[in-house]
């Protein structure tokens, strides 16, 4: 038993996606979660840049004692989880290896789309994760810069947003029968990338994949939370507007949350956080 939080890391409120299928799959935990909503977004950044940025995300999380780390980004999975899962003494788990396998088990006729930021495209993650498990699929991978930006807004339950994705999504159409959301940010998108797919493709959200996993590991290694332990309390962190990230988290989480923004950069590489006065916790 362990009943300190999982830390869960994003560019932004995409990882969001990824703490609901928490919330459904393991209530009893306890959440911390960062998102560098100032930076974002990363996937139009360098590898060097993603890694650094990820680094400063991770040692925020770590100065919060977190049990765990979701990299709750498929960008900095992409850069940045193999050498930070080997330095830090804790798990750290990524989303790109569960989607990968839930893809393989989805599809039937091995045609297999991606859809991500342009760094987790040109990283190839996906495809290389893929070909390991096997090499019997046909993968196609799709850029899609402008959804990351659009989910940011949090304008985008309207005509002109799913305009933008049928846009975007043209060349998959009819291409693919399961089509990974390889970018955290897309779930939020889900209602118009089914429409543009159609209703037969299997839309493959790597956050839930990636919650069963978590689940695995915490029975694994004994850190689940004890059921007796006091109700969680639920911490999140955005290095840019408390309030825009509030209205995003709340109304996808369906619960109301408390948000407080924080400045994570390393600048004297000490692993030292000015913490702004700039709380908000409105209900
Ligand atoms: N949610 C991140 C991902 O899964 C977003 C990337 C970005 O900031 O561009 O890749």
């Amino acid at each position: 038993m362990d009943n300190r939080p999982i830390g869960f890391l994003d560019s932004g409120v995409g990882g969001l996606t990824v703490v609901r299928q928490l919330f459904r799959q393991l209530p009893n935990e306890e959440v911390v979660y960062i998102g560098d909503t100032k930076r974002m977004p990363y996937g139009s950044r360098s590898p060097e840049e993603i890694l650094k940025f990820t680094w400063e995300m991770v040692n925020f999380l770590m100065s919060k004692n977190v049990k765990m780390i979701c990299f709750a980004c498929n960008t900095a999975t992409a850069i940045a989880l193999d050498e930070i899962q080997n330095e830090l003494g804790i798990p750290v788990i990524g989303v790109i290896l569960p989607g990968a396998s839930a893809a393989i088990q989805k599809t039937k006729t091995e045609k297999i789309g991606i859809i991500g930021t342009q760094a987790t495209i040109e990283s190839k993650a996906y495809a290389k994760a893929i070909y390991f498990k096997s090499n019997a699929v046909k993968v196609t991978s799709l850029a899609c810069p402008p959804f990351v930006p659009l989910v940011e807004s949090g304008d985008f339950d309207n005509e002109a947003a799913y305009e933008l994705v049928k846009q975007q999504l043209h060349p998959l159409v009819g291409e693919v029968d399961s089509l990974i959301l390889g970018c955290t940010h897309y779930p939020l998108l889900a209602k118009h990338i089914q429409k543009v797919m159609g209703t037969e493709v299997n839309l493959i959200d790597s956050g839930a994949e990636t919650v069963r996993d978590i689940s695995v590991l915490l029975n694994y290694f004994k850190l689940n939370r004890k059921l007796s332990s006091k109700q969680s309390e639920n911490r999140f962190y955005t290095t840019a507007s408390a309030e825009q990230f509030k209205k995003i988290a709340e109304n996808w989480l369906e619960t109301s949350v408390e948000v407080e923004t924080v400045s994570i950069e390393d600048k004297e590489g000490k692993g030292e956080y000015e913490e702004k006065n700039s709380h908000c916790n409105k209900k």
